[in-house]
């Protein structure tokens, strides 16, 4: 089924459309109509003229296909024959031309970034843009003073930050490995000469490049500075870059329910890594050879009966719920303070850049599917600039099983676009907030939107039945794919 809004949203004339350029709508010929268009690409007809073979696409031979006949347009790295299309546009073949054999993704999202455009131009897909290193070959330098030598790799990514990068210093070698949009690209040496263990990292965005400062040993002039070792200077796709993990070490654990905990970790001194927002690492113990994932909380909700937060960020926080028969965590739980646990490098598809444009956030929890929720909630509320509301639906079963609750109402009453809605599946009799389970009833009474046509989105994660059961009903609701992100295994 496609996933076409059919009310588009915003709504025709809504302020939000007006703001973006006086777009139209052209007259489409006879027989060009979004129907039509969906019987073609069902029809098996060959739309790419590649007979359904994938290919990899340069840039030199993205930017050959530029004509109306022959026009392929990339998209989040993927590469599109839209000439099938063209008559079908709604925006017209001129607005479609614009982006003729380029990429075409900033044009795209500034004009309709809800539109569909993977499951309709499905039948239309080239292939992949061939990794092109976003930083040539070569691409990193460094210099030195008698007591620091100062790496410096441009990423030429305007919006690179200290989440973009993993850097780790083991036995003589360096490990650097940067995130450029959907590729890691990795710089690993072993170093000439011996440095100390802390090292600072820096990004200077407005210029995309990233420096890592380290430490000299001793004072001497550094020949050169280092031999290459494996896949170093190389770009890998991001998925396909290998779970790596560094030693941390336990520095306290509180109650924060009955059997939910908070553990807080800390990184060697010889490891930079920032969790982004939306992401999760696997925690790993040497006991067992078990690996889980977990989703790093932020500390704003509760900051303020600590002590400050390390400058450096070497700090870790998170929250588990530790179940008596489970495999893993009862484990965890028997750690001390100071003992290790391996943690990985992050992962997961969440993009920051959904929240950016952001008015109205709806956050949906369940029990521990809130970990997440917390460094959603703290971006979107410091740095969201026209965010009006955000609504968190936290689901659980009894009273007790509430993470942060007092936190939650206390935010609840100094931020008034912050609101929160506890529902409990199995209260006691003295409770007389909202009760039961996710529930198409429950979820549109949640989702009234302040004003029609603002930008919305909305965060989901529980136990996987809670999450893809709550999507369907969001669906039903006409809350489209783009809108939401489901946080899953
Ligand atoms: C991306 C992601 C992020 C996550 N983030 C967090 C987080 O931030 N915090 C958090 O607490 N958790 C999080 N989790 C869940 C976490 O990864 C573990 O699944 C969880 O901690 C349970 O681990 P365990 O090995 O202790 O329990 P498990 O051994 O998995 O058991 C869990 C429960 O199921 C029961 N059980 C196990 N096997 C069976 C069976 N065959 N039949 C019936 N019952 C069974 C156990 O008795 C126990 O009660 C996340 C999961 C994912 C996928
Ligand atoms: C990248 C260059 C593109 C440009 C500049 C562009 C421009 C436009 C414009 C100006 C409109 C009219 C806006 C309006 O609804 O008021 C439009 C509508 C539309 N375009 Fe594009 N477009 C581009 C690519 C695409 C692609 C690749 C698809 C693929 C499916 C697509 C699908 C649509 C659809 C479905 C509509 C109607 C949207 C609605 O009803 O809200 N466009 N486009």
């Amino acid at each position: 089924m496609l996933n076409v809004p059919s009310q588009a949203f915003p709504a025709p004339g809504s302020q939000q459309r007006v703001a973006s350029g006086g777009r139209s709508k052209v007259p489409l010929k006879q027989g060009r109509s979004l129907m039509d268009w969906i019987r073609l690409t069902k029809s098996g007809k060959d739309l790419t003229g590649l007979k359904g073979r994938l290919v990899e696409v340069t840039e030199e031979e993205l930017r050959k296909h530029n004509r109306k006949d022959d026009c392929w347009i990339c998209i989040r790295g993927l590469v599109y024959n839209v000439s099938p299309y063209m008559e079908y546009h709604p925006g017209g073949e001129e607005e479609l031309m614009r982006a003729a054999g380029s990429d075409g993704t900033d044009l795209f999202d500034q004009v309709h970034r809800w539109v569909n455009y993977e499951s309709m131009l499905k039948e239309c897909l080239v292939g992949r843009m061939a990794v092109k290193p976003a930083v040539a070959k070569g691409n990193y330098d460094w210099f030195q003073t008698a007591s620091l030598v100062t790496i410096v790799i441009y990423t030429k990514q305007k919006d690179i930050s200290l989440d973009s990068i993993i850097v780790d210093y083991q036995d003589g070698s360096l490990r650097a490995e940067t995130i450029i949009k959907d590729y890691a690209y990795l710089l690993h040496m072993g170093l000439c000469h011996e440095v100390q263990e802390e090292f600072s990292v820096r990004a200077v965005e407005n210029v995309g490049k990233i420096e890592i400062t380290l430490k000299k040993r001793q004072s001497t002039s550094w020949k050169c500075l280092g031999q290459p070792l494996e896949k170093h200077n190389s770009f890998t796709p991001k998925k396909d870059s290998d779970l790596r993990y560094r030693k941390c070490q336990l520095v306290s654990k509180e109650d924060v329910t009955h059997d939910t905990k908070l553990f807080c970790f800390m990184l060697p001194a010889s490891s930079h890594l920032q969790v982004p927002i939306g992401q999760h690492v696997y925690l790993k113990l040497t006991v067992k050879e078990i690996v889980k994932p977990y989703t790093p909380v932020s500390d704003f909700l509760f900051s303020e009966f600590k002590e400050p937060v390390l400058p450096n960020k070497k700090w870790i926080y998170f929250l588990i719920k530790i179940y008596p028969n489970g495999l893993f965590t009862p484990e965890l739980d028997r750690l001390q303070i100071g003992d290790f646990v391996s943690l990985s490098s992050p992962e997961g598809s969440f993009k920051i850049s959904k929240l950016q444009e952001l008015e109205e956030l709806f956050l949906l929890a369940a029990g521990t599917g809130f970990t997440p929720m917390v460094k959603v909630l703290n971006y979107a509320l410091t740095y969201v600039p026209r965010l009006r509301k955000v609504k968190l639906m936290f689901f659980n079963k009894t009273e007790e099983d509430i993470i942060w609750r007092s936190q939650l109402e206390k935010l609840a009453f100094k931020d008034k676009r912050f609101d929160v809605e506890f529902i409990l599946s199995a209260p006691t009799s003295e409770w007389n907030g909202k009760q039961g389970h996710i529930s198409p009833a429950l979820l549109s009474e949640f989702l009234k939107r302040g004003q029609e046509e603002s930008s919305v989105f909305l965060c989901i994660c529980g136990p996987t039945p809670f999450t893809e059961q709550g999507i369907r009903m969001l669906h039903d609701l006409h809350i489209s794919r783009d809108e939401i992100h489901g946080f899953t295994a």
